[in-house]
């Protein structure tokens, strides 16, 4: 089963680092960011792990709970997160999923045989609070995630949602926002009393921030 943008993600039960979680359940009303890691004890992954734990509190404002994924036992991620602490000087809260047998990993599709029929790669899903897959990121595991674009990635999902808007390339939060063709003119002037520019009939675009 290919997992599809809009598809409500697969529910699993699993161990993880903070508990047994059964996923859905454990999502809740939050947000999910999922993540999967070849294995533990390596250093691109180190690195991630590190830099997911000192951004708990960039995640939490955005209602957004992180979730690891790689396929070791329990016990070895216990003793890896020691080390992601000692060496990327931060304290790893957030619950790693133990997949020894690859079961989560095959759920997800995250196993790519022709990089490994092991472990898993570099998988970052995306989740909402309906449990619906948002945004999916597959990177390989010679080149380490952009937590940057995860954030930012998260501001303009949470954004479209809440003002029924797009977002242009690189578009950062505070930067204009895009109106969606379809939405009238008429109605955009409803939306939208703070104005908007049309600088081509489909290109509309409007500042969230202004005032009406
Ligand atoms: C790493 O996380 O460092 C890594 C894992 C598997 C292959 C290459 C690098």
């Amino acid at each position: 089963m290919t997992l599809l943008l809009g598809d409500i993600v697969p529910d699993f039960t699993a161990d993880t680092t903070t508990g047994p979680i059964s996923f859905h359940d454990w999502i809740g009303d939050d947000w999910a960011f999922f993540f999967s890691h070849p294995a533990d004890f390596t250093p691109v992954c180190t690195t991630e792990m590190g830099r997911t734990a000192q951004l708990a509190e960039d995640f939490a404002k955005r209602g957004v709970k992180p979730i690891g994924l790689s396929t070791d036992t329990i016990e070895e991620h216990f003793k890896w997160i020691d080390d992601v602490n000692d060496t990327q000087n931060t304290t790893l809260r957030f619950p790693i999923v133990a997949d020894p047998d690859c079961e989560i990993a095959k759920l997800y599709e995250m196993l790519h045989p022709g990089e490994s029929e092991t472990a898993a790669v570099r998988s970052v899903f995306i989740i909402d609070p309906d449990k619906k897959l948002r945004l999916s990121m597959t990177y390989p595991m010679s080149v380490g995630r952009n937590f940057d674009e995860i954030l930012r990635v998260i501001d303009a999902l949470q954004t479209s949602d809440a003002n029924g808007v797009a977002l242009p390339a690189d578009w950062r939060p505070g930067d204009r926002a895009i109106i969606p063709p379809s939405v009238s003119n008429a109605d955009a002037t409803t939306k939208f009393p703070q104005g908007f520019e049309e600088i081509r009939p489909y290109l509309r675009t409007v500042d969230l921030n202004a005032e009406a």
